[in-house]
C-alpha cells in the first residue's frame, strides 16, 4: 500500500460518515429530539475530526511533496481551494444558531457532501494520477509512512489536550 491508497481510504470513510449523518437525520427510527440531537452531534464531531485531519495531513505530505513540480501546481492550487471551501462549510455548520440548527443543518450537509464529492473526483481522477507520474512509486511508498507518522503524532497531541465530545450543533 502507498500514500495515495491511504488517502483514498480516507475519502471513502469521509463520504460514508457524511452519508450516515444525512441518513440519521432522515431516519424513521423513533427517537426523542434529545436522543437524535445527541447522536447527530456525536456523529458530526467524528466527521469533522476525520475530515480536518485528512485535509491537514494531505497538505503536509502530498501537497508539500508536489510543491516543486510546475505541472502539478495548478491542480494543487485547485485542491487547496477545495479544502478551504470544505472548511468554510464545516464552520458554517458549527456556527448555526440553535433555533435554526435542524433545518439549516440539512442544507449545509448537502452543501458539504457536494463539496467533498467534487473535491474527491478532482483528486482521484486528476491529482493522484499526476502525483504517481511525477513522484514515482518509491516516493509514494515513503509517503505512506509519512502519513502514518503524522497521524500518530496528531493522536498523541490530541490525547494531551481537551477535546469536547459534543460540538453543540444541529441539536
Ligand atoms: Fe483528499
Amino acid at each position: 500500500m502507498d500514500g495515495i491508497e491511504l488517502l483514498k481510504n480516507d475519502h471513502k470513510r469521509i463520504l460514508h460518515l457524511i452519508n450516515e449523518l444525512i441518513n440519521q437525520d432522515t431516519s424513521k427510527v423513533k427517537q426523542t429530539d434529545q436522543e437524535s440531537g445527541r447522536q447527530h452531534s456525536k456523529m458530526f464531531g467524528k466527521l469533522r475530526e476525520t475530515l480536518i485531519q485528512h485535509l491537514d495531513i494531505e497538505e503536509r505530505t502530498l501537497f508539500l511533496n508536489l510543491k516543486g513540480f510546475l505541472d502539478a501546481r495548478m491542480l494543487v492550487d485547485e485542491c487547496y481551494r477545495d479544502h478551504k471551501g470544505i472548511d468554510e462549510t464545516l464552520k458554517k455548520i458549527e456556527k448555526l444558531p440553535e433555533e435554526t440548527q435542524r433545518d439549516g443543518c440539512a442544507g449545509l450537509l448537502a452543501e458539504l457532501e457536494l463539496r467533498v464529492q467534487t473535491y474527491v473526483v478532482r483528486e482521484e481522477d486528476w491529482l493522484f494520477p499526476k502525483a504517481k507520474l511525477v513522484l514515482g512509486d518509491a516516493k509514494l511508498e515513503e509517503m505512506f509512512f509519512e502519513i502514518e507518522q503524522t497521524k500518530s503524532n496528531q493522536s498523541e497531541i490530541d490525547s494531551l489536550i481537551f477535546l469536547p465530545d459534543h460540538f453543540g450543533v444541529c441539536l
